[in-house]
């Protein structure tokens, strides 16, 4: 009895701690994959620049950017295909860095599939198992819950050179997934197929990621599907993440112009920046703190106001005028070009579908945003 009250002070201290720690669980698993300075070069090719990144259980993370960026080299390092010029690579606490793949803890789906064309479906899938020499009826139980999984039940004894690109597709996811492994690795696996087959596997890939519960790391170079697909994107160029995080902020926020005009639609006023006031070539001056030289102020379409002139744009902090040169009608919205009067050329999405009859191509117009639709970032050469 002595001991009751601080004991009743301990307990709701300890609930509370107790609390917090699913709380912070839930918010962040604790890291599966770690890069710590992991860099490659090929002779004097930087393919990957030192880098650190780190992916928790269950992310679904799209590594995009353009070709010839790094992504593939990348993947390729997790997975133990390529190894390292420096750096470690460390998979649920272990250090994987000198691991061969098929010790690792990952599986690649690689681009252009690489499957077996002299086996059949089952025997593909089925390959990994068999190398493991996994039971013949726990083999055969998984090969099966695997077809199921990518919609291939019955395909078992198919050969491969008879499946349409979609189906070698699920082949290869399958071939992957029944390893059951903790980080499974896509590289462009959508690249192959037409638009139509890509948009369902997408639906497909997506399913399977809630299914499974898995933690899937994928490359491509295509910036709808990335946003589409991840809850998480780590932007490459030049063999460098120079930006990594949701595709909302990404898309909100980018980081450099690059970014701004690599995922989504921008339009880039040209200024200078000098002693914390932007003068845009075009005219306005922005109030942005930050080191002088040449700037970018991007802007997206659809956060641009279009009227008949700049007093007809009053609420706007910033406004340009010009010349409208095309209005094109996209059902929800209408798309129009307009000419500044500087020379450069801006896009404006809008959904105010009323204003297209009052503007035509050739009339004088103007264009205006908001200080809080704009970011200023350093300019960058092509
Ligand atoms: N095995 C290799 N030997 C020499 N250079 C390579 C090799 N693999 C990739 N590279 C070079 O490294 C850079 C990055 O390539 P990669 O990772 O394939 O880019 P991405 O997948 O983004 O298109 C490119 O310049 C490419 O030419
Ligand atoms: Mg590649």
């Amino acid at each position: 009895m002595l001991d009751y009250p601080s004991a009743a002070v301990r307990a709701p201290l300890s609930a509370y701690e107790a609390e917090r720690a699913t709380l912070v669980e839930k918010a962040e698993p604790a890291p599966l994959v770690e890069l710590a300075g992991i860099r490659k070069s090929y002779g004097s090719v930087e393919a990957v620049h030192p880098l650190d990144l780190t992916i928790r259980k269950g992310e679904f993370v799209a590594i995009l950017g353009p070709s010839g960026c790094g992504k593939t080299t990348l993947l390729r390092m997790i997975g133990g295909f390529a190894q390292p010029s420096a750096g470690t690579i460390r998979i649920g606490g272990l250090d994987v860095t000198a691991l061969p793949p098929e010790r690792r803890p990952t599986n690649l789906v690689f681009q252009g599939y690489g499957l077996f064309p002299h086996m059949t479906v089952a025997q593909n899938i089925g390959y990994g198992l068999a190398i493991r020499k996994t039971p013949r009826a726990e083999k055969q139980r998984r090969v099966e819950e695997a077809m199921a999984l990518v919609r291939l039940e019955g395909f078992g004894d198919r050969p491969i050179a008879k499946l349409s690109g979609g189906q070698a597709q699920r082949v290869a996811l399958a071939r992957a997934l029944v390893m059951r492994p903790d980080v499974l690795l896509l590289d462009e696996p959508l690249g192959a197929l037409d638009l139509k087959l890509r948009r369902a596997m997408q639906e497909e890939l997506r399913r399977i990621h809630r299914e499974t519960g898995g933690t899937f790391v994928f490359v491509t170079h295509d910036q709808a599907e990335a946003m589409d697909l991840a809850t998480r994107i780590c932007v490459m160029a030049r063999g460098r993440v120079v930006q990594d995080g949701d595709p909302e902020t990404i898309y909100s926020s980018p980081a450099t112009m690059f970014v701004s005009t690599f995922i989504g639609e921008a339009n880039l006023f040209a200024g200078q920046r000098c002693g914390g006031v932007v003068t845009l070539g075009a005219g306005p001056t922005i109030p942005d703190p930050g080191e002088d030289g040449p700037v970018v102020c991007v802007v997206r379409p659809e956060r641009l106001w279009i009227d008949a002139g700049v007093e007809a744009l009053s609420e706007c902090a910033f406004r340009l005028a010009g010349v409208l040169e095309s209005a094109v009608f996209l059902g929800p919205f209408v798309n129009y070009t307009v000419r500044l009067d500087g020379g450069e050329s801006v896009t404006v999405s809008s959904r105010e579908i009323g204003l297209r009859t009052r503007l035509n191509a050739g009339d004088r117009v103007a264009v205006g945003w908001s200080i809080s639709d704009h970011r200023v970032l350093p300019h960058e050469a092509p």
